[in-house]
């Protein structure tokens, strides 16, 4: 068992051996009305997903792969702030373990190095405008070897363990991720999203600095100057218009 110390993140686990996504397996319990806090972990996802219809590369006991159920009462274009709120407590469980020292980069991708160690992907359910519920899945490469990974992405993907040296124990991580990730999300329920974007842009290396994001409709250079209170990101073009990026893959330039 996790010894987990929360309150109802975890408290209903579901864990397997080798699933097809968690993410698939989360939507499906939260459609039947899974409780609030239900995580799905697995040892292997073979078809994990990531964002923007990408594969998820997620072999066996290397690394975490799990997704979680929120049911937040909150309108629906505030649903991103829940995946940067994953992203603070994914951080702070991550220096607390290990020491070392992650980064953000918007939204939602967590680098050590430079390189991608994390990645979130959240989904939502809803009915006539109302959240029925969020999936959030976090992938977090561990102990995996750098022969673990497919050749196109050794270069920008690295783990845990790679960076740090070390074996790191998954389970202690897995329990620091919901123990922290409980606490923030009780702080944002009862205080909104100000104290946890302030963390957020704490650890984001994007912010203040030039940058191509690329969206589904084109590509947009400028200096991203910040987030909005819904996680929105806002870049700055050179003509000084202000553009409002709601999803995108974003490159830091220089
Ligand atoms: C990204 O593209 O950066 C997001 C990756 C999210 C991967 C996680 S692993 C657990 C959950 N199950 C999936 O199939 N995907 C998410």
């Amino acid at each position: 068992t996790l010894g987990l110390n929360t309150e109802f993140l975890g408290r209903n686990l579901h864990y397997h051996d080798s699933v097809e996504s968690t993410q698939k397996i989360a939507y499906k319990l939260a459609y039947d009305n899974a409780e609030e806090g239900t995580v799905v972990i697995a040892e292997e996802q073979i078809a994990g997903r990531g964002r923007m219809d990408r594969k998820w590369h997620s072999p066996k006991y290397t690394g975490i792969w799990m997704s979680i159920i929120l049911r937040p009462k909150i309108p629906i274009p505030k649903a991103p702030q829940l995946t940067l709120i994953t992203a603070v407590g994914v951080v702070q469980a991550i220096e607390e373990v290990t020491g070392l020292l992650p980064e953000i980069k918007w939204p939602n991708d967590i680098l050590i190095n430079g390189k991608k160690i994390t990645g979130i992907l959240t989904e939502l359910q809803a009915e006539s405008d109302r959240i029925n519920s969020i999936i959030i899945g976090i992938g977090i490469n561990v102990n995996t070897g750098i022969e673990d990974f497919p050749e196109d992405i050794r270069t920008i993907a690295s783990s845990l363990s790679i960076e740090s040296g070390k074996i790191i124990d998954r389970e202690i991580l897995i329990r620091t991720i919901l123990e922290k990730l409980e606490k923030l999300y009780l702080l944002y329920l009862e205080k909104g999203f100000f104290p946890i974007k302030l963390m957020w842009e704490s650890y984001a290396i994007s912010i203040g600095k030039q940058i191509t994001a690329r969206t589904l409709t084109g590509e947009i250079k400028g200096k991203a100057i910040g987030i909005t209170e819904d996680g929105v990101l806002l870049i700055e073009d050179p003509t000084g218009e202000i553009h409002n990026i709601y999803s995108a893959d974003i490159q830091i330039e220089g």
